[in-house]
């Protein structure tokens, strides 16, 4: 076996909406395999295909060797799913979650007694595995569902939103358990997130997905290298003047503008420190008035704005989704 999943234009369509349009990916046994994109843009339906929850209106796709449509449940055998939202039953403990996983993978007492003690030391909740699930906290439960994910030794691990909603100190702890996971058990990861810093952190490769198609995929050092330099970013006292600003900066061929946004202009340039005086003079000199300006590396989000036209997300769809999470996960 090449690859741990391979997809053939794989599709989904639910009436008018195309989720996810004629994907084709192939992700490496061992691989920590990123889908970063905002909401709506597929990535839950895609691994829902993939692990056979959802089935595929047109393409094919195989997950450890198996056909998802016509070995599924050899392809269920194989892999552990994570979900978005939390599948826990918190009126029993941890350790009870974890035992009726492995009772429904089959697996005898003494090894579900065995893999539960790993499984929790893994996700260091040995000293909570008596308590109700329900007084755990919203980071305690997702480290509990990932344990519950690898109970039975899945050779594809699929994580969705690993750590939607939870504060940055959680989900550095998250990020550390998915990385020894990774290396440790040796199991393949696939995780969705549109959280770039996320997918820049952990994963080796990323398919960046937008309303339903791949727009573009690779390392997060090459996805953004190809961006090309530093990027500057100018923030403009009249919005309305963004174009010209970007036809003067165009004729003089001196940088290479990457996208307008919310009155900024975004351009990279290589050696960004040394061309700032250069960008501001020609500014200057067509009577384009510069509010401020600031130098940084590229990110992802400067990757997903140049492929999209948009930033990943805003700050304000993120307090929502904070929000709503907390009412989801205290809902039961
Ligand atoms: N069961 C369904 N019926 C109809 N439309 C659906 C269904 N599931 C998903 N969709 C639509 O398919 C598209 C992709 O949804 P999906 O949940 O895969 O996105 P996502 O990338 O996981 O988003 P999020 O970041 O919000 O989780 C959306 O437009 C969504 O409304
Ligand atoms: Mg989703």
């Amino acid at each position: 076996m090449l690859y741990a999943i391979e997809t053939e234009e794989i599709t989904k369509r639910f009436d008018d909406i195309v989720a996810v349009n004629k994907i084709s990916i192939s992700v490496k046994p061992g691989e920590l395999f990123g889908l970063l994109g905002p909401n709506g843009a597929g990535k839950t339906t895609l691994i829902s295909m993939l692990s056979t929850i959802a089935e595929p209106t047109s393409g094919k796709a195989k997950v450890w060797g198996f056909d998802v449509e016509k070995e599924s449940s050899k392809v269920r055998e194989n892999i552990g799913m994570v979900f978005q939202d939390t599948t826990l039953d918190d009126r029993l403990t941890g350790k009870e979650n974890l035992d009726l996983h492995g009772r429904l993978y089959g697996l005898d007492g003494k090894t579900r007694k065995k893999r539960i003690e790993e499984v929790l030391a893994l996700v260091e909740l040995t000293e909570r595995a008596d308590s109700i699930v329900r007084t755990f906290s919203g980071g305690m439960m997702r480290r509990l569902e990932i344990a519950r994910g690898l109970m039975h030794h899945p050779h594809v691990l699929f994580l969705d939103e690993p750590t939607l909603g939870l504060d940055p100190q959680t989900r550095n702890h998250i990020w550390e358990y998915i990385k020894t996971l990774n290396k440790v058990e040796g199991v393949t990861i696939v995780l969705t997130t549109h959280y770039m810093e996320e997918a820049d952190h952990l994963c080796e490769r990323i398919a960046i997905i937008d309303h339903g198609d791949i727009v573009a995929l690779d390392t997060p050092e090459a996805l953004k290298d190809r961006l090309g330099g530093d990027v500057i970013i100018l923030q403009l006292e009249n919005p309305d003047e963004k174009s010209k600003l970007c036809e003067i900066y165009d004729k003089n061929g001196c940088a290479k503008i990457v996208s307008r946004h919310n009155g900024e202009v975004f351009i990279t340039v290589k050696n960004g420190e040394h061309q700032i005086p250069h960008i501001l003079s020609l500014a200057s000199n067509a009577g384009i008035s510069i509010l401020a300006v600031s130098l940084r590396k590229p990110t992802l989000d400067d990757v997903f704005l140049h492929h999209t036209g948009r930033a990943i997300r805003d700050k304000r769809a993120s307090e929502i989704e904070q929000v709503g999470f907390k009412i989801r996960s205290r809902r039961k």
